[in-house]
């Protein structure tokens, strides 16, 4: 198949007057799939009523059967295909919305392809921020069901290049704008049973949600055989060399030979000596570019074949740090 690009970049502000708009909406109601930029991470995007095209997703990403999708939005007034929301989730979606955090919610029965949610009766939900996200959403006026738009098991793509690499020829097209401002996939909470559970780390923190409805929220289990996310049990994330994370980051120098690529902050470029350096941003009170720069490096280090080795200069464990520390985990193996 070949893969369309349209680059949307001059027109992020206000895509509707980009010349090929039409040409971009009616993919989606011909049951194609198109990934597209959101705040977090590009999503491929497809027509959540549409079974057909919910399967072909799973079948482009090579993506385990088990794992539901997230449903997108861009008005809480589509929301008829989840039972009746609590005042305390409404309260979180009012704060957080639109944003870089999934709600999983009861389904209402046959609303959506059965495909989405792997045969679960619960729903993963959210609403993008990204202004051509939106603007996408607002004009198909459909729901979206979108996966990030990598190969699964390799690291979530952050850029419309990163799609490319992974799925040009078995997609319809992708939709290429800017960089991923969060750079790291929502924050999943799970509000079919109280407390509320974080079920995958993100952007929006456990202090943040607690603010909004103090004592409602606890971490759910990120690393067992059974999380409450089912993605959160694959080993999801990661490059092709071994990474190994210096906890609470470099205190000593780091020695090391060429074949090694060393990622921290910039502040801490003069403990290193040797190896390829990576800067992940400014210091470590820098989570936000960190977040936004991981996978992008994690990337760029697995292209570079004279790397076999890769060290992390790890962040202090914090509610702050929680999104980024994960996903190293997870790229780690937790070495
Ligand atoms: O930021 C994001 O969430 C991105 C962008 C594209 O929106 N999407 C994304 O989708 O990360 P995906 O498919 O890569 O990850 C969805 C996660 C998986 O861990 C999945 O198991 C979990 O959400 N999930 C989805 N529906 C669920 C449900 N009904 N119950 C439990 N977990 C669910
Ligand atoms: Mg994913």
């Amino acid at each position: 198949m070949q893969t369309k690009v349209w680059d949307v970049c001059n027109y992020v502000d206000d895509l509707s007057t980009y010349p090929h708009i039409n040409d971009i909406i009616q993919q989606f109601h011909a049951g194609h799939m198109i990934a597209i930029p959101t705040e977090t991470v590009y999503g491929l995007a497809v027509d959540a009523t549409n079974e057909e095209a919910v399967k072909q997703v799973f079948q482009a990403k090579g993506r385990p059967s088990d794992n539901p999708l997230i449903v997108h939005i861009y008005s809480k007034d589509q929301l008829d295909f989840v039972s009746p929301i609590e005042e305390r989730v409404n309260r979180l979606m009012d704060a957080f919305w639109p944003g870089p955090i999934s709600f999983i919610l009861p389904l209402a029965p046959n609303t959506i392809a059965k495909t989405v949610t792997a045969g679960k009766e619960t729903i993963a939900v959210r609403m993008p921020s990204d202004s051509v996200a939106r603007e996408i959403l607002k004009l198909t006026k459909l729901l979206l069901a979108a996966p990030s738009a990598n190969t699964s098991g390799r690291p979530s793509p952050t850029t419309y290049e990163h799609v490319a690499e992974d799925l040009s020829g078995k997609i319809h097209g992708i939709v290429a704008s800017n960089h991923s401002v969060v750079g790291v996939e929502s924050t999943v909470l799970d509000c079919t049973s109280y407390p509320f559970k974080i079920a995958r780390p993100g952007a929006i923190t456990e202090t943040m949600l607690q603010e909004v409805v103090p004592g409602c929220i606890t971490q759910g289990v990120f690393d067992n055989d059974n999380p409450i996310a089912p993605g959160m049990k694959y080993r999801h994330y990661a490059p092709n060399s071994p990474i190994t994370v210096i906890e609470n980051g470099f205190q000593t120098e780091i020695i090391v030979d060429d074949s090694t690529a060393v990622v921290a902050p910039k502040s801490e470029v003069h403990l290193v000596k040797g190896g390829k350096f990576y800067e992940l941003c400014h210091d470590k009170s820098d989570i936000k570019t960190a977040m936004k720069r991981l996978y992008y490096i994690l990337r760029a280090i697995d292209q570079d074949k004279t790397i076999t080795n890769i060290i992390f200069s790890g962040f202090i464990r914090n509610d702050a740090t929680a999104a980024f520390m994960n996903r190293l985990d997870k790229a780690s193996g937790e070495k």
